[in-house]
């Protein structure tokens, strides 16, 4: 079932028994979060959470939407994810073209129009008075610098092509009418801040929470180079998206968005933001972030705002990122045909560490690391571990029995983005019985 709001996707969790209503008043200060970290790592209870009444605000807070691998395939109109990831597959195969970049551009474009211009909508919805005040901005942790919106997807576009990205980073609020977001190095949203300021000109920017529940997964997926995250969702789900031209600039948000956050990044206007308790568990340090200043900030009437807590694992965003693997890895495998399967365990915060089963080919670890970390899916992982084909890299004993086993440590290349090779480890001698 595709949904092309968020709210179509509430209701299905709760026509599906996968969400639970709070009608208690809650506490948006560390109250709310405290309730999510339980629920989310409780097995027979992780359900979304509604707060209906949230102090401080009349607009209810969804948490925990993308909380499994169940609910975030939900989110995407399938069962399995493996669904999406075949269809690509499939469709990458079919392709002449070598690198998966072009192979994806050439596929969006054969799909024509995917996005659709609906100008009529948002002109109905209501403006917040109290700007960033009006919404239910958690603060998740008790050191945590302030409030943050934490499931924004963040509308930038290129000052000269225009071309938009759209990614979730965080963004903390420090009053009604300013935030500070944190992009990271090579991050599209900061790429696009650099070139406008290049120029000596102020970038505009536009937050979106809510719409297509697709979109807000994809915009935490790392896409490669031209390939808007509007196109790829729509070409991937076979649903297009209606954009609406925001009121402030011509940035194209989804149509049906909760609610819209407007604002522009002078040049040189940073400002400290942090300390932030993150994915994994640890706080960040305070360090200078740039400054938005809010222009508008508007809502449909019936607004939800969605959030998610990170911190200790697993939290909501290991069910994204699980998903991101499953679509990035077949990606990677247009790149490399000889990769056979990738998994980034939990363990290592997804990103931080992977496993990669690989066929037996000529080049030597080293070239092999060099063109794993090319990709989007390894280009952050601190430790590969490389096995052989046959390995069932989600089999977590498997994989630590051969690691630990590996007869060749002596011949491991060690590198500045660490390798471990057990390729060779123990599959000759062992005993099968
Ligand atoms: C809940 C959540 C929070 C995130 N916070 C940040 C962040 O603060 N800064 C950042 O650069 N990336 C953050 N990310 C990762 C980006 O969204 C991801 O790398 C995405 O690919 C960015 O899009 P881009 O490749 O267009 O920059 C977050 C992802 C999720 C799911």
């Amino acid at each position: 079932m595709y949904f092309s709001d968020l709210q179509k996707f509430i209701n299905h969790l709760d026509a599906t028994g996968a969400l639970k209503r709070v009608k208690d008043q809650v506490d948006p200060y560390l109250e709310v979060a405290e309730i999510v970290n339980r629920v989310c790592k409780e097995s027979d209870n992780n359900r979304a959470l509604l707060f209906e009444d949230v102090k401080g605000t009349t607009i209810p807070l969804i948490v925990n939407a993308f909380g499994s691998t169940h609910r975030t395939a939900s989110a995407l109109g399938v069962e399995c994810i493996e669904t999406l990831a075949n269809k690509l597959k499939l469709d990458l195969d079919k392709s002449a073209e070598k690198e998966s970049g072009k192979a994806l551009l050439d596929l969006i474009q054969a799909k024509g129009n995917l996005e659709k211009i609906n100008e009529a909508h948002l002109q109905s919805y209501l403006q917040c008075g109290k700007g960033l005040h009006d919404l239910p901005v958690l603060h998740s942790w008790p050191q945590d610098g302030g409030r943050y919106i934490t499931l924004g997807q963040v509308f930038t576009q290129d000052p000269d092509s225009k071309i938009q990205n759209c990614g979730i980073y965080r963004l903390q609020v420090v009053d009604e009418q300013t935030a500070l977001i944190r992009f990271h190095p090579g991050s599209g949203g900061g790429d696009h801040l650099q070139a406008w300021h290049a120029d000596g000109v102020a970038m505009p920017i536009a937050i979106v929470l809510g719409g297509p529940p697709t979109l807000t997964w994809c915009a935490g997926l790392s896409l490669p180079s031209g390939v808007t995250e509007t196109a790829f969702i729509s070409y991937l789900t076979g649903h297009s998206i209606d954009l609406a031209r925001c009121r402030n600039s011509d940035i194209l948000v989804p149509a049906n968005a909760e609610i819209v956050i407007e604002g522009m990044l002078s040049p040189d206007d940073v400002s400290d933001e942090g300390p932030f308790g993150n994915h994994t568990g640890y706080y960040t340090e305070v360090s200078p972030a740039p400054v938005i200043k809010i222009q508008s900030v508007y809502r449909k009437e019936s607004a939800v705002y969605p959030c998610t807590v990170v911190g200790p694992p697993p939290m909501e965003n290991v069910y994204l990122a699980e998903a991101n693997e499953r679509i990035l890895l077949a990606l990677l495998q247009h790149d490399l045909s000889w990769v056979v399967d990738v998994h980034l365990p939990l363990e290592g915060i997804y990103h931080r560490a992977a496993i990669v089963s690989i066929d037996e080919h000529g080049e030597t670890a080293t070239e092999i690391n060099q063109l794993l970390r090319q990709s989007k899916l390894l280009k952050n992982s601190r430790l590969i571990i490389l096995l052989d084909r046959d390995c069932d890299l989600h089999d977590f004993r498997e994989v630590y029995w051969r690691v630990i086993n590996a007869d060749c440590w002596e011949r491991n290349e060690v590198l500045a983005g660490r390798m471990i090779d057990a390729r060779k480890s123990t599959k000759r001698n062992r005993i099968i019985i």
